[in-house]
C-alpha cells in the first residue's frame, strides 16, 4: 500500500502555508505564499478573502510539486488559521461582500467602546471569556453589516454567511457543502458562550447579528466534510482537524496538562496556558478561551495576546532600515554596549494584554547622545521579552499556578539573544521546540486524531521531539531594575495621548 500523509494548511496573517507530515511527525515539505496587507485608513488592516483562498491553493500545489507526494496520498487535512479575522460572503455566488477585516484592525474601536460604555463588560466576560475589544469578530461583523448597502437585510434573509478564515477555507474546499467552525475559533468571536458551547442569543441580539449567518460549531478533531475533487487535484480528501493558530501551537507543543504554557513569537506573540477542563476567568484582563475539544472533552486556556512582536523587527527592517533581515537583530543586540537604558514600547496598534489600551501608540525612552542603532535594535528585541513577562506574571498570579518552564516557538524564537534575555527577565527556563512551526504540527496532529491516522494523544506524544533549553543567568537586582524601567515606560506610554 502507498504511504499516507497529513496535509496541514496554516493560513496566517502574513503567509498561507501548506505543510505535509508523515506518520512519524516528520515534515516532508513546506510551501508558502504571501498575503497582501491592505491598509485603507490609519489603524485599519484588511485582506482580500479570495486572495487568501488563491494563496492556499497555490501553496498546496507547490507542496505537491516540490515533495512528489500525490493528492490521493493525503489521508486527511487540518486547517489552522489567523483567528478572529472576519469574512462575510454571499451564499449563492461565494463572493465576499467586503474585504476580510483582520484581527489587528482597529476600525471597530468605536463600536467596542460603545459596548463598554453601555455596561456590557462583565456579562460579556462571563459568557465569552473575552474582554470587549475590536480584536474579536463580533464588532467586525456588525461593521460590515452597517457599511455595505443592504447587508443587514440580506443577512436576515439568509443570503449572507459569516466565517473566520477556517470556515471560509472549509466552505471553499468543500464546494460550499460544509459551513462549520470549531470550538477554538468560535471562542474568539465574542459571540460564543464558552460555558454552554453554543452561540449566545443575548449577544446576537445585542449586536443584531442573525443566527442564520453563523456556522455550526464542532469539536477540533472530527470529520468536517471532504474536498471537492475539482478543488483538490482529482481527490476527495476529508478535512478532520480545525483550530486557531495559537491553539494549534499549544497542541503542537504537547501542552496537554493543566499549567503547561507556551509562547509563540510570530507577528504578535501569544502566550497560552492550558487551564484544564473548567474555564478560569482572569481578574487582570487575560482572555479565557477554548484550548481544544477532543474526544468529548473540552480544555480551556488563559491567553495573553501581544499585538506587536515579530512585527517590531519587520519595522526595524522595512520602516527604519536598521537591519537588512530580521535575524540580523541578534548580532546587532550582541554588539550593543548600552547598559539597557533604552526602552522601546512598540504600541503601534495599541497595547494588548494585560493593558488593553487601543489608543496607545509607540514610544522610545532613555536615548542619550551615545545611543546608536544597535542599542535601538536591542531595546526593540527586549520589548518583546518584557511584554511576554507582563502576561506570564499575570497568568501565574491569576491561576496561582507557578510556571516552571515556558515552551517557546515561532519565527522570532530562533533569535538566541531574545531567548536568553527572555529567560533572564522571566527567571524561568525556556524550552524551544525543535520545529519552530508548531502551529502546523499541532493542526496536523488534530487532523490525524480526527481521521484515526494517530490513535490517541499518547501516540502523538511519541512523535514529538523537544529542542534546546535556555536557563536564566541574570542577577535578581538587575532583573528587578530593568523590569521597573519597562513598567515606567509603559505607564508613560499610556499617559501620552495626542
Ligand atoms: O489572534 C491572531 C492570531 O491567531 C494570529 O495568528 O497565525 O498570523 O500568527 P498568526
Amino acid at each position: 500500500m502507498e504511504k499516507k500523509y497529513i496535509l496541514a494548511i496554516d493560513e496566517g496573517t502574513t503567509t498561507a502555508r501548506a505543510i505535509i507530515f508523515d506518520h512519524s511527525g516528520k515534515k516532508i515539505v513546506t510551501a508558502r505564499h504571501h498575503i497582501r496587507q491592505i491598509y485603507p485608513n490609519p489603524g485599519w488592516v484588511e485582506h482580500d478573502a479570495n486572495e487568501i483562498w488563491n494563496a492556499v491553493q497555490s501553496s498546496i500545489a507547490t507542496a505537491f510539486i516540490e515533495s512528489g507526494v500525490k493528492p490521493d496520498q493525503i489521508e486527511s487535512i487540518g486547517i489552522a488559521n489567523q483567528r478572529e479575522t472576519t469574512v462575510v460572503w454571499d451564499k449563492k455566488t461565494g463572493l465576499p461582500i467586503y474585504n476580510a477585516i483582520v484581527w489587528q484592525s482597529r476600525q471597530t474601536s468605536q463600536l467596542a467602546n460603545d459596548l463598554i460604555e453601555e455596561g456590557h463588560k462583565e456579562a460579556i466576560h462571563k459568557k465569552t471569556g473575552l474582554i470587549i475589544s475590536p480584536y474579536f469578530s463580533a464588532t467586525k461583523v456588525r461593521w460590515i453589516l452597517d457599511h455595505v448597502d443592504g447587508a443587514q437585510e440580506r443577512a436576515e434573509n439568509g443570503e449572507l454567511l459569516f466565517g473566520t478564515i477556517n470556515t471560509w477555507l472549509l466552505w471553499k474546499l468543500t464546494g460550499g457543502e460544509s459551513f462549520l467552525t470549531d470550538y477554538a475559533n468560535a471562542s474568539r468571536t465574542m459571540l460564543f458562550n464558552i460555558n454552554t458551547l453554543d452561540w449566545d442569543d443575548d449577544l446576537l441580539k445585542l449586536l443584531n447579528i442573525p443566527r442564520k449567518m453563523l456556522p455550526e460549531v464542532r469539536t477540533n478533531a472530527e470529520n468536517f466534510g471532504s474536498t471537492k475533487n475539482y478543488h483538490f487535484y482529482g481527490s476527495q480528501v476529508p478535512i478532520t482537524g480545525m483550530t486557531g493558530s495559537q491553539q494549534a501551537s499549544l497542541f503542537g507543543q504537547m501542552a496537554f496538562d493543566k499549567g503547561n504554557v507556551k509562547n509563540t513569537y510570530g507577528t504578535g506573540a501569544f502566550a497560552v496556558m492550558n487551564t484544564g477542563e473548567e474555564p478560569a476567568l482572569s481578574d487582570n484582563n487575560l482572555l479565557t478561551t477554548i484550548a481544544y475539544g477532543v474526544d468529548g472533552k473540552v480544555n480551556y486556556a488563559l491567553e495573553g495576546s501581544i499585538f506587536v512582536a515579530g512585527a517590531a523587527l519587520q519595522w526595524l527592517r522595512d520602516g527604519l532600515r536598521m537591519i537588512k533581515e530580521t535575524p540580523d537583530s541578534e548580532a546587532a543586540a550582541e554588539r550593543s554596549t548600552d547598559i539597557d537604558e533604552v526602552y522601546v514600547v512598540p504600541a503601534f496598534s495599541g497595547l494588548g494584554a494585560p493593558y488593553w489600551d487601543d489608543e496607545a501608540r509607540g514610544t522610545v525612552f532613555g536615548l542619550t547622545r551615545g545611543s546608536n542603532q544597535d542599542d535601538f535594535v536591542k531595546a526593540t528585541l527586549q520589548s518583546i521579552a518584557y511584554q511576554t513577562k507582563d502576561v506570564i506574571e499575570t497568568m501565574s498570579s491569576d491561576t496561582g499556578i507557578p510556571i516552571d518552564v515556558l515552551k517557546v516557538d515561532g519565527g522570532a524564537s530562533a533569535n538566541n539573544y531574545l531567548m536568553q534575555f527572555q529567560t533572564d527577565i522571566l527567571n524561568i527556563p525556556l524550552e524551544r521546540s525543535s520545529d519552530l512551526e508548531t502551529t502546523s504540527l499541532g493542526v496536523a496532529f488534530l487532523a490525524g486524531l480526527g481521521s484515526g491516522y494517530w490513535k490517541d494523544i499518547d501516540e502523538i506524544k511519541q512523535n514529538y521531539h523537544s529542542g534546546e533549553r535556555f536557563e536564566p543567568k541574570m542577577t535578581d537586582t538587575l532583573r528587578d531594575n530593568l523590569y521597573a524601567g519597562w513598567k515606567d515606560a509603559v505607564s508613560a506610554t499610556m499617559a501620552f495621548k495626542h
